[in-house]
């Protein structure tokens, strides 16, 4: 499936309560996410139990980490699906295009960063399974 789970790099002190720093950089010579970030957005104040996304992008290609809580992750593409639980600021997961995807917050007010390779655009989402699926359909035929 077109998505990676990756370790972000972390810089910890040597006092342990001074926490620690993650960081990432994007680009295409070997740095952590091949694609440049145009739009960063947060998701927080979400209640324990509630699901979130429900839809796939055409163009969009997204980094998401969760710097406080639990959040799991459904990727579907369109064959099979599979879970990914970010309960650490350390796991970024980079969600290529074309992946339906639905988010459970397990812990009450998670928060869920992204960052986006595109710009809001309504015009890239798709919103509607059955569309998703005639979507990936379509691209196998071409
Ligand atoms: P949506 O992408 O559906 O969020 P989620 O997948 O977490 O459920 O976006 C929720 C609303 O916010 C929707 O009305 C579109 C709007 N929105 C923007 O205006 N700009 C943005 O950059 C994003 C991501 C969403």
């Amino acid at each position: 499936m077109d998505y990676e789970l990756i370790q972000l790099r972390t810089v910890s002190d040597e006092n342990p309560k001074y926490g620690s720093l993650c960081f990432m950089e994007s680009g295409h010579d070997g740095k952590d996410i091949s694609f440049e970030f145009k739009r960063i957005y947060c998701v927080y104040g979400v209640d324990a139990g509630l699901h979130r996304g429900f839809h796939a992008h055409k163009r969009n290609e997204q980094l998401l980490f969760c710097p406080y809580g639990s959040i799991e992750i459904i990727i579907d593409d369109g064959k099979s699906k599979e879970s990914v639980i970010l309960d650490s600021p350390k796991k970024g997961l980079v969600l290529h295009a074309g992946l339906w995807r639905e988010m459970i917050w397990i812990k009450k007010d998670s928060v869920l960063c992204v960052a986006a390779s595109e710009y809001y655009d309504p015009r890239e989402y798709i919103r509607d399974y059955s569309e998703f699926l005639r979507y990936v359909a379509d691209k196998e035929n071409n």
